[in-house]
Order: structure tokens, then C-alpha cells, then sequence
């Protein structure tokens, strides 16, 4: 296959993940790929990303754009076109039909149902290029959706805020605010990418948050989004009334009474769910750590001290600092006057245990 790319084919693909990532949590159990075609001189002829469920997929919605032009064209996609009959046609058997020349992808599609597109379209004459953004398996998008399918349960993603001494909570048992107001946003627009947010009961009954997405699309820091996630309670003894907020009409949620964290997580794939956010509080974290069940993590630390008070983390069944689990920070940035990290817990591989 040739692997060498035009710069308008790599301007495409960068285009191509930009695209995919407007459309993260609107698209699962289907990936958010997006798409773009050039004509021969490197023009963009037309963009796409797919929609929600049963809604078309990227490349259909470029081709759709382009028309006829697409006759010749490249198409550049973020993940290996589809090949299989789903609530949609296979995108394969689009491009051929509408007599694109060349296509590229960025990473290849682990779906075993939808596996194959490559080969398809080289059997059909077209110039493939697979595997052109590796990059995008560790960065944006897709890598939930490539995690998620490739372990049959979803991605998840704990967010926490802290201080800097690591409590989540001061002695007297009160929270709010521990982060400044930027922080406190920025954990909207992360909650507008995911599928669901995980809380345990503790959680909603002391602080009875809402959990829904609100000041993000518009300045108003009160307007909730029209897409929400789903909202998640494990509560095995159905300790939370049905009068919490999070019970409030603003977005859907489930209660789980699983005590194993990785069955509830099995239930939420089986509902299409394959990014969770994982909002505590810290004797769930702590459940989910030592399940190894934590893909990413991302603290808010704020620039303060209790030294009493609960901490963000509880038991996670470490008992010494040779078992303590590492992080590779990926990203460290001021947020408000509080420091945001971003790190990927380092499980060691199944013959280190
Ligand atoms: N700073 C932050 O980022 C942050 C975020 C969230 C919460 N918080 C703080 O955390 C405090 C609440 O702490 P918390 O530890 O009680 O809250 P939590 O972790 O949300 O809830 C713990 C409860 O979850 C239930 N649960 C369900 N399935 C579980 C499982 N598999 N493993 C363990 N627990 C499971 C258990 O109750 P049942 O046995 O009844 O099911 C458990 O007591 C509040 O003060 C809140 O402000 C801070």
C-alpha cells in the first residue's frame, strides 16, 4: 500500500479527527469518525461526521456534499471505512459506487463485524492508504470507542477535584467550591463528550448534584445542553430517594445495584455506553482503581491546604508504595487558579502480576 501522503491529504486527516471530535458522545455505540474529499488538486469537495445512531455516517455525508465531483476524488477518514450492513449500508460499497479513486484512513477498525473495509476497496481498484494517523488511537475521538470495543466495556475517564494536600472534602464534611469557577466549567465540556456519568450513592446523597452539561453552548453558565449524558447512581442498597436531582427530568438515569464495578460497567456497554466519566466520589474511585477498571485520569488540584477532611481517593486495596499505580501525565495546564493533569495509569501487563 503506499503510505506517502500529499499535504492537502494531511491537512484532510487533521480536518478529518477536528470533525470526528465535534460529534464525541453523540454517536456511540458508533464511533465519531469524520471524514473529508478531495478532488485530484487537493480542493476539499466535501465533509462529513457521522450522526447519531442509525443517523449516516461520515464518508456518506462527504459524498453526499460532494455529488458527482466525487467521481476521482480521495477520501480521507479518521477510522477504516465500515464493510458491514448495520442500521447503515456499508460506506465501503459507497465509495465504490460513487467511483472515488483513493482512500485514506487513520487508524484501522478492531470492530469484527465491521472489519475488512480496507481489503474491500483495494479489491474494487481503489488506492489504499490504511493506518496513515496512528496517533489518533492515544489522542481524541476515537480512542474511547477503539478502547472500548477492543475491551468489551467502555472507556472510563475519573475526573476529581482536590486540594492540594488531597482532600475532596474539609473535616465539617463541606466541598464547595474546592476549584474555581474555570474549573468547575471545564468539567462541562468535558462532560459534553462522554456517554455517561458514573457517581456512587455517597456522592448524590451529600452532595446532590445534578450532573448535567450546562454553559456550554451557549455564555449562559445555567442553560442546560440539549444533549445529555446518561446519568449513572450505584446505589446496591437503594439508599438515594427518588427525590434526588439526579432523578430531576433534565436527562435520563439509571440506578445500578451491581456491587462489581465491572458488571455495571458490562451493563452500560450493552446499552451502547463507551465513555463513562467517573465523578466519585472517592470510595467508588477507590472500587475502581483497585478493579483497574481507571484509563485516564484528570485532577483538578486546587492551590490549597485542609489537612483534615476526606480524601479524593479511598481504599483501593494499596498497602505499599511498591503497589502504588503510576501515572504518565499526558498534559498539565492552569485552569483558573487551580492545575489541570491529565495521566493514563500504568497497569502492569498481564505477566507482571
Ligand atoms: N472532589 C471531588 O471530585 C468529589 C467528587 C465526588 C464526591 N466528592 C465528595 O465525596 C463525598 C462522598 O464520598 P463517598 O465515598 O461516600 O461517595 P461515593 O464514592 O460516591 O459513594 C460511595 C458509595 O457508593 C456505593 N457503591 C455502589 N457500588 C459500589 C462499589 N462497587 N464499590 C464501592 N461503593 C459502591 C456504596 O454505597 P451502597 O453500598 O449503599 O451502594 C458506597 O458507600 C462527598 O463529601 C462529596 O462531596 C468529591
Amino acid at each position: 500500500m503506499n503510505v506517502e501522503l500529499s499535504e492537502a491529504e494531511r491537512m484532510a486527516l487533521l480536518r478529518a479527527a477536528e470533525l470526528g471530535r465535534a460529534v464525541a458522545g453523540r454517536t456511540s455505540p458508533n464511533p465519531a469518525v469524520g471524514a473529508v474529499l478531495l478532488d485530484p488538486a487537493g480542493r476539499i469537495l466535501g465533509e462529513g461526521a457521522t450522526q447519531p445512531a442509525g443517523g449516516p455516517h461520515a464518508e456518506i455525508l462527504a459524498l453526499g456534499v460532494a455529488g458527482e465531483a466525487a467521481r476521482g476524488a480521495t477520501a480521507v477518514v479518521t477510522l477504516e471505512p465500515c464493510n458491514h450492513t448495520g442500521r447503515t449500508g456499508p460506506c465501503t460499497e459507497a465509495l465504490i459506487s460513487a467511483g472515488v479513486a483513493r482512500v485514506v484512513f487513520g487508524v484501522s477498525d478492531p470492530n469484527p463485524v465491521a472489519t475488512g473495509g480496507a481489503d474491500r476497496l483495494s479489491d474494487a481498484g481503489i488506492d489504499v492508504v490504511a493506518d496513515a494517523a496512528p496517533e489518533l488511537r492515544e489522542t481524541g475521538a476515537l480512542r474511547p470507542w477503539l478502547f472500548a470495543t477492543a475491551q468489551a466495556r467502555p472507556f472510563v475517564t475519573w475526573k476529581f477535584a482536590g486540594t492540594l494536600d488531597g482532600r475532596s472534602a474539609a473535616a465539617d464534611g463541606t466541598s464547595r467550591w474546592i476549584t474555581s469557577p474555570a474549573a468547575r466549567a471545564d468539567v462541562h465540556l468535558l462532560r459534553d463528550l462522554v456517554d455517561a456519568i458514573v457517581v456512587g450513592s455517597g456522592t448524590v446523597l451529600i452532595d446532590d448534584p445534578q450532573l448535567t452539561v450546562r454553559g456550554v453552548a451557549t455564555d449562559n453558565p445555567d442553560e442546560l445542553s440539549e444533549r445529555q449524558p446518561l446519568r449513572v447512581v450505584l446505589d446496591r442498597r437503594h439508599r438515594v430517594p427518588s427525590t434526588a436531582r439526579v432523578f430531576d427530568e433534565s436527562a435520563e438515569t439509571v440506578r445500578l445495584d451491581t456491587a462489581v464495578p465491572r458488571f455495571a460497567l458490562k451493563a452500560l456497554f450493552d446499552r451502547g455506553v463507551r465513555h463513562v466519566l467517573l465523578e466519585g466520589g472517592p470510595t467508588l474511585a477507590g472500587a475502581f482503581l483497585e478493579g483497574g477498571l481507571i484509563d485516564e485520569v484528570i485532577a483538578y488540584v486546587a492551590p490549597k491546604l485542609l489537612g483534615a477532611g476526606t480524601s479524593v481517593l479511598q481504599d483501593a486495596g494499596i498497602t505499599t508504595v511498591a503497589e502504588a499505580v503510576t501515572l504518565e501525565v499526558s498534559d498539565v495546564n492552569r485552569i483558573g487558579a487551580d492545575v489541570k493533569i491529565v495521566g493514563r495509569p500504568l497497569w502492569p501487563s498481564p505477566g507482571e502480576v
